[in-house]
């Protein structure tokens, strides 16, 4: 499996006594299972949340690879997420969560009162070995109906990602209309 663990490591030189902003599309925005110092709705401008990753080690396995977010540059689009202010060394354990193809990129975040700050990214780009890419919203919605891995159910992972942005009242078309459809597949 691919993993970029290491190469995040590597490529920013953090002073570990100066706090930075995460920036969390997917899961991160459910699960905070580290420490921060503060936390605040945000987006980023110029990029789509998309379900075009896939996932060997989470939502599904090396065989049968889930399929959960990445960010995709769509000029227009903005995605809505959590920022998260956090000491530099939390990134040894995130490095490792998110080690199948996401590198770390420097983006410029917007809070809800307007203003603006530097933060970290993690996103799965094209180029990829575990990369996915497009495919009509009703297929991936199956992919996922039928995707398990070590961290649950793919199906839980769209779905408490939908019900993470209602609670902050963000709306994400390509993630509601793939919740819709899990659940006419249920009816
Ligand atoms: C996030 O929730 O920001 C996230 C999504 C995919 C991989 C790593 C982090």
């Amino acid at each position: 499996m691919l993993d970029t663990s290491e190469e995040n490591r590597r490529r920013h030189s953090l002073d570990p006594h100066q706090p930075v902003w995460l920036f969390g599309y997917g899961s991160l925005i459910y699960k905070a299972d580290f420490p921060y110092l503060e936390r605040q709705p945000a987006y980023i401008s110029g990029w789509a949340r998309r379900f075009w990753q896939g996932s060997h080690d989470h939502r599904g396995t090396p065989d049968q690879p889930g399929r959960v977010v990445t960010l995709i540059e769509t000029p227009g689009h903005r995605c809505d997420g959590m920022a998260y202010r956090i000491t530099p060394n939390v990134f040894e354990h995130l490095d490792h969560r998110e080690k199948n193809g996401y590198l770390r990129l420097r983006q410029t975040l917007t809070f809800n009162d307007g203003h603006t700050t530097d933060g970290l990214v993690y996103i799965a780009s094209e180029d990829n070995a575990a990369f996915l890419g497009p495919a009509d919203e009703a297929d991936i919605a199956r992919h996922i109906a039928g995707s398990h891995g070590p961290s649950g159910s793919n199906r839980d992972y769209l779905v408490q990602l939908a019900e993470a942005l209602r609670a902050i009242d963000a709306h994400d078309e390509h993630v509601f209309n793939l919740e819709r459809h899990l659940q006419e597949m249920n009816r």
